[in-house]
């Protein structure tokens, strides 16, 4: 049976992707290169990418479609730095995620990236408003004494 992944592009809001500063100067805010992810475990190896080319331009509204096991969340976890490809390259707003090394990428991630998990992946023995902060202190985005301040605004946009 064969695994398909496709990338819908949905639609375009941000037609000057010109302006997006790229690894490669040509104007995409995400390109994938002939990525491939191999996992290896006890039944043996199991490629879920095999060579995937993706360019994504400033403000896209992509879906990534394909069947249960077609290798959507891996390659999701690939371009926001969570995993990274066994070969390839992935390059996000001009930084080569792939070559970078884990606290390099843990820092990108957490300064460039938002996420929103299925389960939301929040901590249940914080509050709502720490859960919020806790990202603003292991990146040190605000001054210490902004982040409560800084957290109720966000919250107040989702009441
Ligand atoms: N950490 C892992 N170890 C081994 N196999 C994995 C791992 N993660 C994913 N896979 C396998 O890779 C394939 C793609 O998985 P996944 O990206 O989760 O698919 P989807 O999100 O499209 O359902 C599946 O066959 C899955 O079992
Ligand atoms: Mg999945």
């Amino acid at each position: 049976m064969k695994n398909k992944l496709e990338t819908f592009k949905l639609h375009d809001t941000a037609p000057q992707a010109a302006q997006v500063q790229s690894f490669n100067g040509n104007g995409h805010l995400v390109e994938v290169r002939q990525a491939i992810k191999t996992f290896d475990s006890p039944a043996g190896r199991f490629t879920a990418l095999k060579g995937i080319d993706l360019d994504l331009n400033q403000g896209e509204f992509v879906a990534i479609v394909g069947k249960s096991g077609s290798g959507k969340s891996t390659l999701l976890n690939i371009l926001t730095g969570i995993d990274r490809p066994t070969t390839g390259e992935v390059l996000v707003g001009g930084a080569p995620i792939s070559r970078l090394t884990e606290d390099q990428i843990a820092r990108w991630r957490g300064r460039t990236v938002g996420v929103v998990f299925q389960f939301f992946q929040l901590l249940p023995t914080l509050t709502v408003i720490e859960n919020v902060m806790l990202p603003m202190d292991f990146c040190n985005t605000f001054p210490g004494r902004e982040r409560q301040a800084r957290a109720m605004q966000l919250l107040d946009k989702l009441a």
